[in-house]
């Protein structure tokens, strides 16, 4: 995209973590930013941070495809037009697959999976008329399996597949698709609370930063599948 000004971007889960650097990256460079969440509560605080009147934010919870149509159906009354999303909103539930509930399980799998395929689903002709950029937030996870992670691996090795087959689908619409894999973020996934022990790790600005330059790339060329990790593991 040539231009960025005024562009439309609508991020799920942009309540905090990833979302919420990438929603700050995106309106610094003059776009108008859309955040999702699950509650009315957390939108505010979302928003609040964010203290910025080309910021505005929708209830949704992405395992509801009517939520998702209702979120773009929003959007589309408010700014006429939706240039890129990120569906970015995840959980993580971690335990031994002995262990794990099918509770989390499906939590994981409706969030992380279907969630991806809702929020696509509910944007794709509005991506089609502006030429615009769908973007995954997959995991490192999507492509190395660990001990306790049958479920995230699942919904994260899901999505990567996904995206990568609905990249080839989407490309002759000039529509754009990448999916975007990171190790380990500074952010409150799976309840962590973010301090000056997570220096190293990349930070949510960070992917903010790779998601504009995603944008401002030609449009004759595609990084259709991007792993990042922190430059120096933890040391401890
Ligand atoms: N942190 C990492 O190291 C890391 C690494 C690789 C990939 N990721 C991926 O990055 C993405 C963002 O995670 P994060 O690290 O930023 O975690 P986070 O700080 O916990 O933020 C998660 C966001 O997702 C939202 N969310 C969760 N379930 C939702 C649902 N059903 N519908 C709508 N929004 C929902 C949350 O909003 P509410 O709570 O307000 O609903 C919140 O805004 C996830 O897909 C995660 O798997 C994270």
């Amino acid at each position: 995209m040539e231009n960025l000004k005024d562009k439309v971007a609508y991020i799920t889960g942009g309540t905090k973590g990833i979302g919420l650097g990438v929603a700050k990256t995106l309106l610094d460079n003059g776009m108008k930013v859309v955040i999702s969440g699950r509650s009315d509560a957390s939108i505010q605080e979302g928003l609040k941070s964010l203290n910025d009147e080309n910021a505005m934010g929708v209830v949704s919870d992405v395992s509801k495809i009517e939520d998702e149509m209702n979120a773009v159906n929003q959007i589309a009354a408010k700014w006429g037009q939706l240039d890129v999303v990120l569906a970015n909103a995840g959980v993580g539930n971690f335990a031994p697959i002995d262990e794990m509930t099918e509770v989390q399980w499906h939590q994981m799998i409706d969030t992380n999976l279907n969630g991806v395929f809702h929020t696509l689903k509910a944007s794709i002709e509005e991506l089609k008329k502006s030429k615009g950029y769908y973007m995954t937030l997959a995991s490192l996870a999507g492509t190395n399996f660990f001990p306790s992670g049958a479920g995230y691996n699942a919904s994260k090795f899901g999505v990567v597949g996904f995206t990568q087959a609905a990249m080839l689908d989407l490309r002759k619409y000039d529509v754009k698709v990448t999916t975007i894999m990171p190790g380990s973020v500074a952010t409150h996934f799976n309840n962590h609370v973010p301090d000056d022990s997570d220096a190293w790790k990349i930070q949510p600005e960070d992917i903010g930063q790779l998601v504009l330059d995603l944008l401002k790339m030609h449009s004759r060329t595609l990084p259709s599948k991007i792993e990042v990790r922190p430059t120096r593991p933890d040391k401890k």
